[in-house]
C-alpha cells in the first residue's frame, strides 16, 4: 500500500555532514520526500515526540541528544514505507545493523544511531502530524 512515514536525520548526521546522502538513500530507494524541515528542537518538542518512552532509563540522555543540535525532519511516501524505510536504516543499535544500512554506515552508538522513522502505521501517522501540518505535506504520486 502506498504509505507515509516519518524520518528524522539525527543531530550527528547532520553534524557530519551527511543529510545528502542519507536523502539520496531514500530516494534511490523509491521513497518520495513528501515534507521537509530543518528544526533545533525544544526539551518539550523532543520529550513530547518521545512521549512513549517517558519511564525507560534512557530518555534524559535520548533528549538531552536530540536536543544537541539541528535535525532535518522529513515524510517519506512510496510503496510500504514505513518498511522500506526501516530496511535502509538498520537496526537501532549500529552494533547490529547489517551492512549497507544507514545506521551500519553512520551511526557511532545506540543514541547517536543517524535516523530515526516510524515503527507502525499508528505512529507515522502520529508523528507525521506531530511535525507536519496537512497543508505542509505536498502531492507527489
Ligand atoms: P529512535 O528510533 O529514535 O527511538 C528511540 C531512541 O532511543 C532510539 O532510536 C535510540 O536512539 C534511543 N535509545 C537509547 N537506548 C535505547 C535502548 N536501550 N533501546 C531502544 N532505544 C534506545
Amino acid at each position: 500500500a502506498l504509505e507515509r512515514t516519518l524520518s528524522i536525520i539525527k543531530p550527528d548526521a547532520v553534524a557530519k555532514n551527511v543529510i545528502g546522502e542519507i536523502e539520496s538513500r531514500f530516494e534511490k530507494a523509491g521513497l518520495s520526500i513528501v515534507a521537509m524541515k530543518m528544526v533545533q528542537l525544544s526539551r518539550e518538542k523532543a520529550e513530547g515526540f518521545y512521549a512513549e518512552h517517558k519511564e525507560r532509563p534512557f530518555f534524559k540522555d535520548l533528549v538531552d541528544f536530540m536536543t544537541s543540535g539541528p535535525v532535518v525532519v522529513q515524510v517519506l511516501e512510496g510503496e510500504n514505507a514505513i518498511l522500506a524505510n526501516r530496511d535502509l536504516m538498520g537496526a537501532t543499535n549500529p552494533k547490529e545493523a547489517a551492512a549497507g544500512t544507514i545506521r551500519a554506515d553512520f551511526a557511532d552508538s545506540i543514541d547517536a544511531n543517524a535516523v530515526h522513522g516510524s515503527d507502525s502505521a499508528e505512529s507515522a501517522a502520529r508523528e507525521v502530524s506531530y511535525f507536519f501540518a496537512d497543508d505542509e505535506i505536498c502531492a507527489r504520486a
